[in-house]
């Protein structure tokens, strides 16, 4: 398959494009660098030995997608992770983050329809679920447009827009893909997750602390009604993820579907920093604060359907995890900077 990668140079978008290459697919990136660098193009070439064309340009923008097209199309497929996707920001940001999110997707389905795309596979998020009483989520679990940030809120209301779409286009393979919490980096150390400013991810924060950029790490509340107290979430390698992208994309089939990727095996803060001090050698400075406006006390998921359906499953674990994120972040202190 030929797959046009809209987000592709970011840290999802990076170890997608690995992963559909070692697979024997080619990827094109568009990007508009807003959140990543160029060199993450030029590190998948390296890692995989093979062209990865970067299109530098706005994915909302139609003439951008009509021109990535021309220059490098036809495609088989999009895959669209093109997104800004801070919750924090998107409090204080609404209505960049459903501008950017909801023109995105128009822009790519309007172009991609009319060249003949037979896949769309749309980068979405556990945040969607709506009622902690459903634990693990499926994809049946309940959603809601009623969520606590315009971030959740936009990535739902893209899906409402796919599954009319895809009503409408029965001959489009429209997949919807819902992550739950992605860590880690690729084995090789060259992608990575690089947040630019301070992490609001626990991992990338983890991570600056073990590097010594930042002083300690903050524990958002230890109050939580959870074994340790502290919040728990299904941490996904992102090596296992971006297999979920190859899998669902080699698996479609014309119409709407809905996978959650995920472990399925929630992990604490406290059992993350635990993780990561066995992969650093040593113990990491760390104190607890209040809890973090809009947490929830735990999120994981049900993978089942992707296993079933897909014949996915995570295989690696958060000990995986850290050791790969320590491996990139040593490797790389400033990240692509560093290059
Ligand atoms: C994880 C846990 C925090 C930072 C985010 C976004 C969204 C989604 C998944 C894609 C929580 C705690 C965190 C810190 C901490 N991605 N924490 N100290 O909020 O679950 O979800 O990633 O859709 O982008 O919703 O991830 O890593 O911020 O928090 O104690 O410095 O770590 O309270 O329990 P979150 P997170």
């Amino acid at each position: 398959m030929r797959v046009l990668l809209a987000g592709g140079a970011g840290y999802i978008g990076a170890h997608t494009a690995v992963a559909l290459l070692d697979a024997g697919h080619e990827a094109v990136l568009l990007d508009d660098l807003s959140n990543t660098s160029a060199v993450a193009a030029d590190r998948v070439a390296e890692i995989t030995g093979k062209s990865v064309p970067l299109v530098v340009g706005d994915a909302s923008d139609d003439a951008v997608v009509t021109a990535a097209f021309d220059e490098h199309g036809p495609f088989d497929a999009i895959v669209h992770l093109a997104a800004f996707k801070a919750v924090g920001e998107s409090l204080q940001k609404p209505l960049q983050y459903y501008s950017n999110n909801l023109d995105t997707t128009y822009a790519l389905l309007r172009v991609g329809i009319e060249r003949g795309i037979r896949s769309f596979l749309f980068s979405s998020t556990g945040t969607v679920y709506s009622d902690p009483a459903d634990l693990p989520f499926t994809e049946e679990s309940a959603t809601s447009i009623d969520l606590s940030n315009a971030y959740s809120k936009s990535k739902r209301m893209n899906e409402v827009v796919l599954e009319d779409v895809a009503r409408v286009n029965p001959e489009l393979d429209v997949t919807v893909l819902r992550y739950f919490n992605p860590v880690g980096a690729h084995p090789s150390g060259l992608i990575g997750e690089d947040p630019t400013g301070i992490p609001n991810n626990l991992m990338p924060y983890v991570q600056r602390v073990a590097i010594g950029e930042l002083e300690r790490i903050g524990i958002f509340g230890e109050d939580y009604d959870t074994p340790d107290g502290t919040g728990l979430r299904d941490y996904i390698h992102v090596v296992d993820l971006a297999a979920g992208h190859v899998a669902a994309l080699e698996k479609a089939q014309p119409g709407f579907a809905v996978f959650n990727l995920g472990t399925g095996k929630p992990v604490s803060v406290r059992q993350l920093i635990a993780s990561f001090e066995r992969a650093v050698g040593r113990e990491l400075p760390s104190q607890v604060l209040p809890r973090r406006g809009g947490d929830v006390a735990a999120t994981y998921c049900d993978p089942s359907k992707a296993q079933r359906e897909l014949g996915w499953t995570a295989t690696l674990t958060i000990d995986d995890a850290s050791r790969d994120a320590w491996n990139w972040q040593s490797k790389n202190p400033r990240g692509f900077a560093t290059a």
